[in-house]
Parts: structure tokens; C-alpha cells; sequence
């Protein structure tokens, strides 16, 4: 973690600042002012307490005698100071509110725009738990002293201003006060950069903490049934003692330093008591300066604290907000190019991959990626079916990935129509191509909104025509509201192979010129299956697209029009299923494997649209 030394914590810590008063100068502003004016007129009540102690008390106490003119005068400006007061006070919480909570809701939306637009490779080097922290703590993390700012930034102003009115009054007395000011503030300076390493590990187990979290919620299925309870506990404990052991530690520093910073300005107080005495005593004073200088220590403790709360808080916002750029910071975007296809053409895309080599990103930049693929070269022709085969881990989903560009080739070149995928627009890629994904992905929303996806042109007829297609129009007819029945949470109310159909459907919905199915259909009816690719073969508006599926079973396969065989990122050999089988032995073991699997499975089994009674029940549950 690039937190850095505690020395060069504050400059950066500054600078993070700096940063938040360029973005918000004017609620900044309006926060300055306030506190200032609440600062001047700190040092205003402390001369005005002086006058009223120097000048009334003393005299009455002396002599016996009240100046009634002088005391209305002296309640008067210590009223109109409240006052005042109150209102530096609303300009500077309001003000600093505003500029806080902003910047928090502004770095949340960018962090997370900044997601979407980070490339496949980089969220898989990193943990859902981590993202979500990254949003969440550490955008707060980063504009926590943003609250005691204006408060510390009029509080200098103040100290600057007391500093010249002690020395208006008398220069001993200024000389307690050079010596005070100084000292507070170094002491307030140690305190942060002690305190830096400490906030920075706190911050990065409150990450990790929450990942640990996260985690055993999201695998909450696994947790349960493998009797993981106990283990999952016991290592979310052991995090979060780490994170109170941090935090404690925290606390202890806090415990040192706060009651040092709450004395040295008391300390001070007795000092200009006892130079101002002497000083008195030589006629250098009146009583109403030192009563004024001895008040004015006294009220300006509290203020001064303001400038420790920012110190404090700078280590914990500079290591968020660290976290939070690296975010901002990640390069790797991809960058879409200019070329669009016709897009008024319906006739289906060529795609074609050209001595394609692909590896993953390592897990760190210094060990060498993993080769995944190498020179793999294969056509789907316009309108025609190929299936890609291959045993588990072949590198069948990393092809279809590359397909539609979610990722792209190390070395190769990848084709829609004859056009370089890294060429295409967005919308156009987006438009022309569909990836139906080997795990379903459903939002917390209507069935509607999930096929939609608020794209242009898609109502309700588009959305039903998808269903059909996808075999999903009757269970979703079925549904208690239709296409209005919201899907919970991650689909969880649907079942896999439901799921599986909806999230067909959404591809189809958008007419796609290319269809990528991997293994997009395994939790449906092995006849269902093969009814669903037999009628995206040949719709029934005859408008077919060219398909890249993954398969296993036999009669998908059976009814592309070419088998791609891949083992270990290599294609191994092509044809037709009847060929494969009589001259790849290893394909053939494959699917006669996967066949014998899955007819025990057909046996302890049964799929949904087997049983629509259960999943509708699952739906209204
Ligand atoms: N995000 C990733 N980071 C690093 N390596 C990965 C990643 N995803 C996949 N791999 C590796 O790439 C290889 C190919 O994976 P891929 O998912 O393409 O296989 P597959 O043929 O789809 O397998 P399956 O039939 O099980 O779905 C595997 O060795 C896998 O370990
Ligand atoms: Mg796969």
C-alpha cells in the first residue's frame, strides 16, 4: 500500500486538501468566512470581557461604584458578539457539511463510473469486497478532515490575529504567546504523523474486513452446506480483532495526545498570569490587558483543537483517498475505435479469429501471465453455426470473451465483417454482437427491465418475441405479474435454468447480428436445448444470426454446422460432429463422457421445465 512514510503524510495529506477546496471554492468560501469571523470575533469577546473586568468590575470592587454606562455598553457588545457569533458558526458548519458530504457523493459516482469503464482483466484482480470499500470507507475516508477544515483554517487566521493584537498590547506578553502557538502547533504535527501508519493500517482492515464479509455472504450456499459456519466465523473474527487491535491502538495514541493538547494552552494561561503580573506590577499593563491576554488563552484552546482534528484525520484521508485514485487512476480502459457496420443491415455477421494468442493478466505485475490461448484461427461464417468443444479449462469461455471484446488478443486479430474489433464503436460492437455468459447475471428488477435493458426500440412485443425464442414465454406468462413480476435479488427466486433463459433472451432482444452462447443453456432440458437452437437457426421472422456456442451434449452439437475441438488454448481439430467422432479420439471420449454423465444426471434429475409447478411456486414465495 502506497501510503508512504509518516513524514511526507501531511505535504500529501495538503495536498489531498488542496485538492477538495480547487473542486468546492465557493461553499469553501462561504465556510472560510464564517470561521474567521467567528475567530476575530473570539479575540473581539476577549478584549470586551477585559474592558468589562478592567473597567467596571475592578472600579466597583474598588470604589463601591457600578458605571451603569459602561456595563450596558460592555452586555451590549458582548450580545451583539453572540450574535455574530451564532452566524460564523451556521456559515461554517453549513458551509463544511455541504463541501463534505458533495465531495463524498461525487467521488462515490466517479469511482463507480470508473468500474463500468475499467476492463474485464482489471476486476478480476480485484475483489467485490475491495470495490465496494473502495465506494464506500474510503470515499469518506478521503474527505473526513474536510469537516474541521474551515473550522482550522479561520482558527489560523484567529491565531495570527491574536498573535498581533498581544503584540499591540505588550511584547512580553506576545513573546508567551510566540511561544504557545508554535509549540501547540508542532505537538499537533507529531500527533498526525504518529498517528499515520496507524490510520492507514485501520483503513486497509476495514477493506479487508469487509471483503471477508462480503464474501461469506455472496458463497452463504457453500458456507452452509460444507458446515463451513464455524471456519467462515472464526476467520471474519480474526480480521476484525485485527481491526479493533488497529483501532485500539488509534485510541491510545488519541488518549496521549488530546489531554497534552488540552493542557499546553492552560499552561499558557499560567504563564501570561505571571508575566503579566510582573508586568503589571512595572506599570508596563493595565488590568484590562492582562485580563484581556489571560482570557483570550482561555477561549482560544477550544479553536486551536480544530487545527489537531485536521492533522489527526490526514493520515486516514490520505491512505483513502490512495485507494480511491488507484481506482481513478487504473489505466487499461479499452478504447473503442470509430468505424461503425450498417446499421440498418439485418443480415447475419461474419466473425473470424485470426492466429489468436490471449493471456491473463498476472496476479502481480512481475510473474509471468499464463498463456492461454495460442494461434487459435477459426471462422463463423455468415448465418452458420460452429460449436466449440473442448474439455473443461480449455479456454472455451477466454474465446468467447475475446469474441464480442470483453477482453483483447495479446497478439492476433479478431473480425466482425472483416473489420478489426478494436475498430468498432461501442454501440456499434455492442449492437452487432451478443454474449449470453456461462453464469447468468439477473438484476433486482421487473422481467421486463432485465430483457429491455432501457435499450431503444425493445417494448413489449420485442421482449415477448425474445421469450419466445428463448423458450422462456411460458414460465414467464406464468409469473404472478407476468412481465411486471420482479426477479429478487440476483434472480434468486427463479431457477438456474429460468434464469439461464431470461438472460437469453436479453441478448436476442437486441437482435444481434453474432450470437455467443457459452454454455449459455447447460441448466436447461437437454430437449429444450436443442429447441431453442434449432429455432434461433431458423427464426420464425427469418432473420437468423451466426452463432459461437459452447456445448457439451450431443444434439446441440448435432446441429452446428461445424465442431471447433479445442484442448489447452490449441485448436485441435475441426469438422463436423460425424467426422470429429470418427477421427478425434479425444473428442469423441468427450462427449461420450458428458453423455453418460448426463443421463445419470437425467436420472436423479429433473429440470424445470420438467417441473413448472415448483419453480412457479419458487416465484411466489
Ligand atoms: N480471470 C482469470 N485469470 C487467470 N486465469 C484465468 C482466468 N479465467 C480463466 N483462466 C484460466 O484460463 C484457462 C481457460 O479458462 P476458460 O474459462 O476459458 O476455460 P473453459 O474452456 O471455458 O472452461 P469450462 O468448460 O470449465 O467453462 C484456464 O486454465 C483458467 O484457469
Ligand atoms: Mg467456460
Amino acid at each position: 500500500m502506497a501510503s508512504g512514510t509518516s513524514r511526507d503524510v501531511l505535504g500529501r495529506g495538503l495536498r489531498v486538501l488542496g485538492r477538495a477546496i480547487r473542486e468546492q471554492p465557493r461553499i469553501f468560501a462561504v465556510a472560510v468566512s464564517g470561521s474567521v469571523l467567528f475567530g476575530l470575533l473570539v479575540i473581539a469577546s476577549a478584549y470586551v470581557v477585559g474592558g468589562v473586568v478592567g473597567d467596571v468590575v475592578v472600579p466597583a470592587v474598588e470604589r463601591g461604584e457600578v458605571a451603569r454606562g459602561a456595563l450596558a455598553l460592555a452586555a451590549t457588545a458582548l450580545f451583539g458578539i453572540s450574535v455574530l457569533r451564532v452566524v460564523g458558526i451556521f456559515g461554517r458548519r453549513l458551509g463544511a457539511g455541504y463541501m463534505q458530504y458533495r465531495l463524498q457523493a461525487a467521488y462515490r459516482r466517479r469511482v463507480t463510473r470508473r468500474y463500468l469503464e475499467l476492463p474485464l482483466a482489471w476486476h478480476h484482480r480485484n475483489s467485490t469486497g475491495t470495490l465496494l470499500s473502495n465506494a464506500n470507507s474510503d470515499v469518506e475516508a478521503a474527505w473526513y478532515p474536510i469537516a474541521p477544515l474551515p473550522f482550522a483554517v479561520g482558527t489560523l487566521v484567529m491565531l495570527i490575529g491574536a498573535v498581533a493584537s498581544l503584540f499591540f498590547t505588550d511584547w512580553a506578553l506576545a513573546l508567551v504567546g510566540l511561544a504557545v502557538f508554535p509549540a501547540l502547533f508542532a505537538l499537533n504535527v507529531v500527533y498526525s504523523r504518529r498517528m499515520a501508519p496507524r490510520q492507514a493500517r485501520a483503513q486497509r482492515l476495514r477493506a479487508e474486513v469487509s471483503g471477508i464479509a462480503h464474501e461469506s455472504f455472496d458463497g452463504a450456499l457453500v458456507v452452509k452446506t460444507m458446515g463451513r459456519e464455524a471456519q467462515e466465523t472464526a476467520r471474519f473474527a480474526s480480521r476484525a480483532g485485527e481491526l479493533r487491535d488497529a483501532l485500539i491502538s488509534v485510541g491510545r495514541l488519541r488518549g496521549v495526545f488530546d489531554p497534552m493538547l488540552e493542557t499546553l494552552p492552560s499552561l499558557g494561561t499560567l504563564a501570561v498570569l505571571v508575566v503579566g503580573a510582573l508586568r503589571l506590577r512595572e506599570g508596563a499593563i493595565t488590568v484590562t490587558e492582562l485580563v484581556s491576554v489571560a482570557f483570550l488563552f482561555t477561549v482560544l484552546a477550544f479553536p486551536v483543537r480544530a487545527i489537531g482534528w485536521v492533522l489527526a484525520e490526514l493520515p486516514r484521508s490520505v491512505a483513502g483517498w490512495d485507494r480511491v485514485r488507484r481506482v481513478l487512476d487504473a489505466t487499461g480502459e479499452m478504447p473503442y475505435g470509430t468505424t461503425t457496420l450498417d446499421p440498418a443491415t439485418r443480415e447475419p455477421a461474419t466473425l473470424a479469429f485470426d492466429d489468436v494468442h490471449f493471456a491473463y493478466e498476472p496476479a502481480e505485475a512481475h510473474l509471468p501471465g499464463a498463456q492461454v490461448l495460442g494461434e487459435v484461427t477459426f471462422t463463423v461464417p455468415a448465418g452458420k453455426t460452429v460449436a466449440l468443444v473442448g474439455p473443461t479449462g480449455a479456454g472455451k469461455s477466454t474465446i468467447a470473451s475475446l469474441a464480442v471484446r470483453l477482453v483483447d488478443p495479446g497478439a492476433g486479430w479478431i473480425t466482425l465483417d472483416g473489420v478489426d474489433v478494436r475498430e468498432l464503436t461501442a454501440a456499434s460492437l455492442a449492437a452487432t454482437a451478443a454474449l449470453v455468459a456461462q453464469v447468468p447475471f439477473v438484476f433486482d428488477d421487473t422481467v421486463r427491465a432485465n430483457i429491455a435493458l432501457d435499450r431503444a426500440g425493445i417494448g413489449d412485443d420485442e421482449v415477448w418475441a425474445a421469450l419466445r425464442l428463448a423458450e422462456a414465454d411460458g414460465f414467464v406468462a406464468a409469473l404472478p405479474d407476468g412481465l411486471d413480476t420482479m426477479v429478487g435479488e440476483r434472480g434468486t427466486s427463479l431457477s438456474g435454468g429460468q434464469r439461464q433463459r431470461l438472460t437469453l433472451a436479453r441478448a436476442l432482444a437486441g437482435r444481434p447480428r453474432l450470437l455467443v452462447l457459452d454454455d449459455a443453456t447447460s441448466a436447461v432440458d437437454p430437449r429444450v436445448e436443442a429447441a431453442i437452437l434449432a429455432g434461433l437457426r431458423a427464426p420464425a421472422d427469418g432473420a437468423p444470426a451466426s452463432i459461437l456456442v459452447v456445448a457439451y451434449r450431443r444434439a446441440t452439437i448435432a446441429l452446428a454446422d461445424e465442431v471447433i475441438y479445442v484442448e489447452q488454448g490449441r485448436v485441435v481439430a475441426r469438422g463436423t460432429h460425424t467426422e470429429l467422432l470418427s477421427t478425434v479420439p479425444g473428442y469423441a471420449d468427450l462427449v461420450t463422457a458428458y453423455e453418460q454423465a448426463e443421463q445419470e444426471r437425467e436420472q436423479n434429475r429433473t429440470y424445470d421445465e420438467v417441473t413448472p409447478l415448483t419453480s412457479g411456486l419458487e416465484v411466489d414465495r
